[in-house]
């Protein structure tokens, strides 16, 4: 698969800095997750480590974090090593089915929109399904399906969007990125049907759909308005799913 990250692995970690990530990706990603004290995690499409940090500063009592490209791996276990929190990160690419283990927990920030067609998507989720424990939980993190592009000025979050191709249950998307450092990227945006699809076929049930909700902290610093664009039309969305015991 397609490493796009080799070269732009410097500019993601600083990109998980910025007030998005801060105070709307990372709350409602925690609180999808819940009480996860104790829990073993596997955090797929790791990247920089953003997630994975959070995993164990949740509780968490061992993360694995798992990721294609050898330079963003490289990325994370420079953090780790700046400020050890006991994270382990390998490279390995999702859709291959390595097991790793039985976690209770496995989270997947932005790595189903890289799956390049529903064959991928499912093999995907295999690959989680067969490292989660029965009844073991997904937190998602997904294109959402029903962004309106060109509807709203994304320019305020730090990107704007490109739509550059189209197929039956997908769009093909460029994220262009404008701070200081600009750089873009490229996924799909899959229907909520594939994901229905894909979840079904590999032994998922409850999936639940959570919109991203703000921090009050990001309400206190900024005010409502800044944030009623990427609330009413999001870019993304919380996916998340229960593994059926076998
Ligand atoms: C947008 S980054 C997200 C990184 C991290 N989850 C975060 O939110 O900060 C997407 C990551 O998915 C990884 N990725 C893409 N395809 C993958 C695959 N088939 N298996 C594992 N990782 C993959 C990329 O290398 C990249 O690090």
């Amino acid at each position: 698969m397609k490493d796009q990250y080799r070269t732009i692995s410097e500019q993601y970690l600083q990109a998980r800095t910025d007030d998005v990530t801060h105070f709307l990706e990372t709350p409602s990603v925690q609180s999808a997750l819940g009480d996860i004290s104790g829990a073993r995690a596997i955090d797929y499409a790791c990247g920089t480590g953003h997630f994975s940090r959070l995993l164990k500063k949740l509780g968490a009592t061992y993360v694995l974090g798992v990721d294609l490209s050898p330079a963003m791996i490289e990325a994370a276990r420079r953090a780790e090593g700046e400020n050890p929190l006991g994270i382990v990160y390998e490279v390995s690419d999702a859709a291959t089915m390595a097991i790793f283990g039985s976690f209770d927990v496995a989270t997947a920030v932005f790595l189903f929109n890289y799956a390049e067609d529903e064959h991928t998507l499912a093999r995907m989720l295999s690959s989680v399904a067969a490292n989660l424990t029965e009844d073991g939980r997904l937190i998602a993190v997904v294109p959402n399906p029903d962004f309106i592009n060109g509807r709203d000025d994304m320019l305020p979050y730090g990107y704007f969007l490109e739509e550059i191709g189209k197929g039956p249950e997908r769009l093909r998307v460029r994220m262009n990125f404008v701070g200081d450092k600009k750089f873009s990227i490229e996924f799909t945006q899959w229907s909520r049907r594939a994901y229905a699809d894909a979840l079904a076929q590999t032994g998922f049930a409850d999936a639940e759909w959570t919109p991203f909700a703000v921090s009050q902290e990001g309400i206190e610093r900024y005010g409502q308005e800044l944030w009623n664009a990427i609330l009413t039309n999001p870019k993304s969305i919380v996916l998340s799913a229960r593994r059926k015991p076998a």
